[in-house]
């Protein structure tokens, strides 16, 4: 009998030695795939931690600084801005005070503090409506799609005003991508890159995120604007329509559970592609390893490699801050 058999292919071989396994590596993910999200508030002083989200605080203007300087010491120099208004009202109309506008105020202080960094403005309405949905409401209490659209228009011209340097509506509204390019290149935006949530579905994984910008609806859900979970075709035409409508970036949120859709997007379009890793995915993440459970690192890690093996381009993650120094 012999010990050896002749096998023609031993896969092993590749694995035995790190250096080995490094060179052939087939995904990694790096810094500049990441962008970190931002959440301000109103007043001074503040660095108030979100329960369910470990590690993520709301920060007023004078605090923001310090995490702007932690995340520049570790190569995290991409942000993704929300905010929490000192006021909400019917249509949200601090999402575009020039002036006044918690993000607004947020952009020209990053802008001149922290000159090297590229800032994303959320373009939604959720965080500054009295009611908690994403635009403008009929008396019955439906979303007015294309009330909501002028309305969208303004936001994005306001944060454009700001100094943002990319817009990414996430509201699901239809026609959004259309309405906001033609506003801003009627206004001289012409460079001005839309990063579309073209792929956004009612999901149960924003829990967190609503606590963080108490956004949650005063009545109702989502399901009337974000897609059900159950569908992966109709991703593709809200894909194809923003790829019409002028998309510069698509995104597909959430990720871990909709690996699947990121994978069949990239197959089908070209545009870069985004993922966000949302809430409710680094809550569990946290919430497990706090148990010791779970080795927290090496779960982001192998979550945020599977979000490129899928095929994402770029990921939008909590875990940015402190991955960064292990990538
Ligand atoms: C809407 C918006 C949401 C998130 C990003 N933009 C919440 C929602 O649709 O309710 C969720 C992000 C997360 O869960 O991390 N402005």
């Amino acid at each position: 009998m012999t010990t050896t058999f002749e096998l023609t292919r031993r896969p092993r071989r590749l694995r035995h030695s790190a250096l080995l396994r490094d060179m052939v590596r087939e995904t990694r993910v790096t810094r500049d795939d990441l962008i970190m999200p931002l959440f301000i508030a109103h007043g001074t002083n503040i660095k108030r931690a979100i329960a369910s989200m470990p590690g993520i605080y709301q920060h007023s203007l004078d605090t923001l600084g310090e995490e702007l300087d932690t995340l520049a010491e570790r190569g995290i120099t991409r942000v993704i801005l929300f905010g929490i208004p000192a006021a909400k009202d019917a249509v949200g109309s601090d999402a575009f005070d020039d002036e006044h506008g918690i993000i607004q105020r947020a952009i020209r202080s990053i802008r001149k503090s922290h000159p090297n960094f590229f800032i994303i403005s959320d373009v939604c309405f959720c965080e500054y409506t009295s009611h908690g949905h994403c635009g403008v409401l009929d008396a019955n209490g439906t979303l007015n799609n294309d009330a909501t659209l002028h309305n969208l228009q303004h936001q994005a011209l306001s944060h454009a005003r700001a100094g943002a340097d990319m817009l990414a509506p996430s509201g699901m509204i239809d026609g959004m991508v259309l309405a906001m390019r033609q506003a801003l290149d009627d206004n001289g935006f012409l460079h001005m890159p839309i990063m579309s949530y073209a792929v956004k579905y009612a999901s149960a994984f924003y829990g967190p995120f609503r606590d963080a910008v108490d956004s949650s609806p005063q009545s109702g859900d989502r399901r009337a604007y974000q897609m059900d979970p159950a569908n992966a075709r109709e991703a593709m035409i809200e894909a194809a329509l923003d790829v019409e409508e002028g998309a510069d970036i698509l995104m597909v949120k959430p990720a871990l559970a909709y690996l699947d859709i990121i994978h069949r997007v990239k197959e089908r379009f070209e545009l870069p592609l985004a993922c966000y890793n949302v809430s409710g995915e680094y809550a569990m993440i946290k919430a497990a390893a706090a148990n010791g459970w779970v080795d927290e690192h090496a779960l982001a890690l192998e979550s945020l490699t599977s979000m490129k093996r899928a095929g994402a381009d770029i990921i939008i993650t909590y875990f940015a801050r402190d991955i960064a120094p292990r990538l």
